[in-house]
């Protein structure tokens, strides 16, 4: 049975993701802090035997054994993650490095939830992928598009 770590997973995307792998029979651990998760997203699943919920913050370091990780803790809105620019660029970028070093250490395949802020206020359109944006290092935006640069 797959085993697929879902942080974020009292989110928005990440409690719909959950919703779809138990369905699909995967093993789901749940990982978030509730900072902009609400239990209630993901209250129905709490009765499923596969299904697991930890309060925890990805900015420290995890050891839990998986298969899958899908990164999305982040905080997605302008108002939730400029409340706290620090923690949001922990979030990204510790974050990062501690699901990597998870997946290293478990050989775990890894899905990193992006943006398309990463490309800041693009002059091109659409963004290839071979473009490298235009983002203000030091505007309102940067702890998370920076953040999320960097994972
Ligand atoms: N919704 C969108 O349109 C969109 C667009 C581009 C990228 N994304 C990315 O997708 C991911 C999910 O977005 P969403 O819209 O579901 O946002 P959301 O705010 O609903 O979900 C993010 C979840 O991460 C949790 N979280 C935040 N910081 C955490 C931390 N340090 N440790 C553990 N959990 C933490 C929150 O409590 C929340 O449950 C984010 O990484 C976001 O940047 C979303």
């Amino acid at each position: 049975m797959e085993k697929v770590l879902v942080t974020g997973g009292a989110g928005f995307l990440g409690s719909h993701l959950c919703d779809q792998l138990i369905k699909a029979g995967a093993d789901v651990l749940c990982v978030d802090n509730f900072f902009t998760g609400d239990k209630r997203n993901i209250a129905h699943l709490l009765s499923q035997p596969y299904f697991e919920l930890m309060r925890h913050d990805v900015s420290f370091p995890l050891y839990v054994e998986v298969n899958k990780i899908y990164n999305l803790a982040c905080p997605a809105s302008p108002v939730h993650y400029q409340h706290d620019p620090v923690q949001t660029t922990k979030t990204s970028v510790h974050g990062a490095i501690n699901m990597l070093g998870l997946a290293k250490r478990t050989g775990a395949t890894i899905l990193q939830a992006s943006t398309s802020e990463v490309y800041g206020d693009p002059e091109v359109h659409p963004q290839t992928e071979n473009y490298w944006g235009r983002v203000n290092p030091i505007g309102p935006r940067s702890c998370y598009d920076e953040g999320k640069r960097c994972a």
